[in-house]
């Protein structure tokens, strides 16, 4: 039988949506004392890109569960000198269970699930970060008691996380706006993924018309993983994208903030808006865990 992989939130349905933030939930309620139906097995974590949160809240959440964690910096194995994907991909099925594999170009993610026997999870890629969008949602429903219906503003860069959160609004029923400036906006071939999902998402240029009377705020940094030559050219096309507490002050009076962090105090986000009340990005960083540990045992238990 073929694994189940986690590469988009395509892979799931609202039902199993639904099914791993309840675990998630519970699973954070039970934190320290719940049973740990990952005994044995171990799990592989390969790295091609910097992290932080995605290697510990995996590491952690893999041993909770009663597995083994095992990290491969890319860079530092034969990855890094050229032995194909397929190889490893074939490798790796012979002694771990599950792998999380954090990339560049979204291909090298469905490469190496089209040559597995285990499940793979993406843990990042150019494209999509659907790991982040399973704690973002938590999040929001911890915040607002539900999902359907919600109404999210994506102010940014039209990059992986804004294309998560499209299938996170089909597969969720949010009510997304994205704006972004010219010339940076969202994939029209994802738009065409999430809608096929049931996403309605609203294209703008202006923040404030995105932002007003919406429930959640989110952005992320204006370079991503890969874009750190780019730098200067978003700093200028994103100047008038920042969060601050002016945008705040046009959403919800309950509206919350979340960032799926690194943030960059002073570019996408004011550092007033990271450490003000609305602000649950610590919160969202802890779901991770969470939610990653729900997802571990929806695909490997
Ligand atoms: N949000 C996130 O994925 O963080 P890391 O890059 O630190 O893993
Ligand atoms: N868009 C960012 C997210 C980091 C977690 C990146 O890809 O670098």
């Amino acid at each position: 039988m073929a694994p189940k992989h986690f590469r988009t939130l395509e892979d799931i349905d609202p039902t199993e949506l639904v099914a791993i933030l309840d675990r998630a939930d519970d699973l954070k309620a039970r934190r320290g004392s719940h049973e740990r139906p990952l005994a044995g097995k171990t799990v592989a974590i390969v790295l091609e890109k910097a992290s932080t949160r995605t290697r510990i809240s995996f590491e952690v959440g893999i041993h909770e569960l009663g597995a083994m964690p095992t990290t491969l910096i890319a860079k530092d194995t034969q990855m890094g000198r050229g032995e194909p994907l397929e190889d490893t991909a074939r490798m790796l099925g012979g002694f771990v269970h599950g792998v999380v594999y954090r990339t560049f170009g979204h291909e090298k993610v469905e490469t190496l699930c089209e040559h597995s026997r285990i499940p793979i999870i993406n843990g990042l890629s150019d494209d999509y970060h659907p790991c982040q969008l399973l704690a973002d949602l938590q999040t929001v429903r911890e915040a607002k008691g539900r999902l359907e219906g919600v109404k999210v503003a994506w102010i940014g860069d039209g990059n992986n996380m804004a294309h998560s959160w499209m299938l996170a609004a089909g597969l969720a029923g949010l009510e997304l706006r994205i704006a972004s400036p010219e010339g940076y906006d969202v994939k029209p071939a994802i738009v065409k993924q999430a809608e096929a999902l049931g996403a309605k998402v609203e294209l703008l240029r202006d923040p404030k018309a995105a932002v007003r009377g919406v429930d959640v705020v989110t952005t992320d940094v204006w370079a991503s993983m890969g874009q750190e030559e780019e730098q200067k050219a978003r700093e200028e096309a994103f100047a008038d994208y920042q969060v601050d507490g002016a945008l705040m002050a046009e959403a919800d009076s309950q509206a919350i903030f979340l960032h799926c962090l690194p943030a960059h105090r002073g570019e996408e986000v004011s550092a007033e808006v990271m450490a003000s009340a609305a602000s649950r990005v610590w919160d969202e960083a802890e779901n991770r865990l969470h939610a990653q540990k729900a997802l571990l045992v929806h695909l490997l238990a």
